[in-house]
């Protein structure tokens, strides 16, 4: 499902207004997609990159700076799914990007929030 649900609230604002713009292009992505609207596949892969990297940015910045013990390990998360994005675009020069492509990103990206992006909660958010 490429839709941010409340169950993968990190309780970061900002990180949660990040994920949910990714899941935003995502879905443009899988409706272009599935239309075979070819430049705005490739128009929403771009965005999707452009967010994507940003946030990835954003948190191994918070991570960095909480002290996060297992932040190579997030980082290379990051970097294989950066690599998963290049890649896609590359081919999307040659062909549709598929609907089913679409759905594996998004079952990376649920993924990713739910069990590697929660691990590091306790550490980044604040005391109320
Ligand atoms: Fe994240
Ligand atoms: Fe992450």
């Amino acid at each position: 499902m490429n839709e941010w649900t409340p169950a993968l609230s990190t309780g970061v604002p900002l990180l949660d207004e990040h994920h949910r713009r990714i899941f935003q292009w995502l879905a443009e992505l899988e409706s272009a997609a599935a239309e075979e609207r070819t430049l705005s596949s490739v128009y929403a892969l771009v965005r999707l990159k452009h967010y994507t990297r940003e946030h990835f940015a954003a948190e191994e910045a918070l991570m960095k700076s909480a002290g996060y013990p297992d932040l190579d390990a997030h980082k290379a998360e990051h970097a294989a799914f950066r690599g998963r994005l290049g890649d896609l675009q590359i081919k999307s020069m040659g062909q549709d990007i598929s609907t089913e492509t679409v759905n594996l990103l998004g079952d990376w990206l649920t993924h990713h929030i739910a069990k590697v992006d929660m691990a590091y909660v306790p550490y980044v958010k604040k005391p109320e």
